[in-house]
């Protein structure tokens, strides 16, 4: 298993995290359209890590086996926290005077997502996977 990390701190990280994720992804041979909700995934979670905690990071975890291409991603932060998760999964619940679409929208492209939070750690993990032909 390999891992890469990415610092997330300004847009410019959010702009590499989306390419890296890409490029991981293609090198891996996951289809054009796998490639492409992972990109979006990663930047919903690293543009959510800036606006809402100022800084965090991204991890890529190539976690593929013999028969099946798989990434897991963790998106961590040590902001304020998401105070109702629930709430923040529903289309349109936005504090920030945005879509409320990225955390719906994320759970919608990925194949589990999971979010964990409290006051000074929020976790997003996902997988995304494809059989090997
Ligand atoms: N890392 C985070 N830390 C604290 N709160 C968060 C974090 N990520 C999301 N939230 C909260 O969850 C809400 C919903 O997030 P979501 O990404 O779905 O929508 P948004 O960021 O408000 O709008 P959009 O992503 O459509 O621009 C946010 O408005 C914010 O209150
Ligand atoms: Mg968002």
């Amino acid at each position: 298993m390999t891992t890469q990390r990415f610092n997330i701190k300004n847009e410019k990280d959010v702009v590499l995290a989306r390419s890296e994720v890409r490029a991981m992804a293609r090198d891996l041979g996951f289809g054009v359209a796998n490639q492409t909700r992972l990109a979006t995934a990663i930047s919903e979670l690293t543009r959510n890590v800036l606006n809402y905690a100022g800084s965090g990071h991204c991890d890529l975890n190539d976690e593929s086996t013999a028969d099946l291409l798989s990434i897991r991603v963790v998106v961590e932060d040590n902001g304020p926290g998401i105070d109702n998760i629930d709430q923040a999964m529903q289309d349109g619940f936005t504090t920030g005077g945005s879509l409320g679409a990225g955390l719906p929208g994320t759970n919608r492209l990925v194949d589990e997502m999971k979010i964990e939070s409290r006051p000074g750690l929020t976790k997003v993990e996902f997988t995304m996977s494809q059989a090997k032909v």
